[in-house]
């Protein structure tokens, strides 16, 4: 058996713990649960105890000799950052479609004509397996050197069931590859592909009536998503779409609002999807739904940045009673980044959160947009020890000084996976 672990003396132990039960909205998203001097015990890849210094030393009397130390003096200690929605898995990139929107090209002209998600749809159709896992762990690589042990992966490059299909076999064997656990989300309505160009009813039944039959019967996903907007899909065949993954045991998302405000918002309350994904252009009634509903608004700063768009209103949102997550959407168009770090950074400067909300929005709201909360997102007795250990004294610190990775350990499970 592994010895145990114990962090000890952590300047600042963040532990996301709060007496608010479910998602934090309001005044509990500043709530962090911090502990001076702080002090956590870990076995078997499980959290065993928290709370001070004297308190574990106390408490572990009796075995303090055969045991792994770390002194965190002068540090911040974290849960490990989850998040909450990205397209991690895809072959290829776009990096000339960057140039092209530099140059004045909307994201939608250049998904027009035949680029955006339908070049990166040729590029994963054309994909082997093996290529698709050696790519995307490249990126996990990347999102765990951030702090981030835990993501949301969809499908939605494939659009036949063929390739999203394998997009979901690819997510599954990452997970036996890959220190980060993934959550599955199957996303086939990501696009219209060009072949069903003028026909998207016939692709919204393909995708109801055979692929979701398939994506169950294999145990392939856990959530749905759509792309709800304008020339993509309309609030009815999204509203279709999530009602039949309902049928199929999928837990609803949707990509709402996000460059022309079509209610996304609303009808995510009205179908209890668990999180509506962007709300860029949601409107104060769109808010209040969210809220009465206690759906989460997973706001997406890096890819409002990216589309140099004004980003989602984060601060009425949680001023309202939105329970507010924040992700990167990794993908390979409108958010090419890993680093959940610069967008907490980003809630902060270009959404209004404070640095403790921001926190709150990374780990343990994530945690419960992907129903992953009596797991991760918090540092308590009894959950996963995924755990960040960051070269910064506190949580203001962390989001103060930007553009800079701060990780010094990342344990996953219990086990050291970055140093
Ligand atoms: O969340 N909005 C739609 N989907 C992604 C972008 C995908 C892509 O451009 O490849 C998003 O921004
Ligand atoms: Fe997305």
């Amino acid at each position: 058996m592994k010895r145990p672990l114990w962090i000890k003396h952590i300047n600042q132990l963040a532990t996301l713990k709060s007496s608010q039960l479910g998602p934090r909205t309001k005044a509990s998203m500043s709530d962090l649960g911090i502990i001076k001097d702080g002090s956590i015990w870990i076995e078997d890849g499980l959290i065993q105890a928290v709370g001070t210094t004297d308190e574990l030393k106390q408490l572990y009397r009796n075995n303090q000799h055969n045991v792994d130390i770390i002194d965190a003096t002068d540090h911040l200690v974290t849960p490990g950052l989850v998040d909450p929605h990205t397209h991690v898995v895809y072959g290829g990139s776009r990096e000339k479609e960057f140039e092209l929107r530099l140059n004045g090209a909307s994201y939608m002209d250049i998904m027009s004509a035949g680029g955006g998600i339908h070049a990166t749809t040729k590029m994963t159709r054309e994909a082997t397996e093996e290529d698709l896992i050696e790519q995307t762990i490249k990126r996990l690589d990347s999102f765990l050197e951030h702090g981030v042990t835990t993501i949301e992966a969809k499908s939605g490059y494939g659009l036949n069931l063929e390739t999203e299909r394998k997009q979901l076999n690819v997510i599954k064997k990452l997970q036996q590859l890959h220190p980060i656990d993934l959550v599955p989300t199957f996303m086939g309505a990501h696009a219209v592909p060009a072949e069903y160009k003028g026909k998207e009813d016939h692709y919204a039944n393909l995708l109801i009536n055979e692929m979701l039959p398939i994506i169950e019967n294999e145990n392939l996903a856990e959530f749905i998503d759509v792309f709800c907007e304008k020339d993509v899909f309309t609030v009815e065949q999204s509203k279709n779409i999530l009602e039949a993954g309902k049928r199929f045991n999928l837990i609803p998302k949707i990509h709402a609002d996000e460059i022309v405000c079509l209610g996304g918002a609303e009808l995510a309350a009205e179908v209890e999807a668990i999180s509506a994904e962007h709300l860029l252009k949601t409107t104060e009634q769109g808010m209040k739904a969210l809220a009465i509903t206690g759906t989460i608004g997973c706001l997406l700063p890096a890819t409002a940045l990216y589309l140099r768009e004004e980003a989602a209103n984060g601060r009425k949102m949680i001023d309202e009673g939105v329970a507010v997550a924040i992700s990167t959407d990794c993908n390979p168009g409108s958010s090419p980044t890993t680093s959940m770090p610069l967008v907490m950074n980003l809630a902060c400067l270009t959404m209004k959160l404070t640095p403790a909300e921001a926190l709150t929005a990374a780990t343990y709201n994530a945690a419960c947009a992907i129903k992953r909360e009596h797991m991760v997102g918090s540092i308590e007795k009894g959950k996963q020890a995924d755990i960040v250990l960051w070269n910064v004294k506190n949580y203001q610190e962390l989001q103060y000084r930007f553009g800079v990775n701060h990780v010094k350990t990342v344990w996953k499970k219990g086990i050291k996976v970055v140093n």
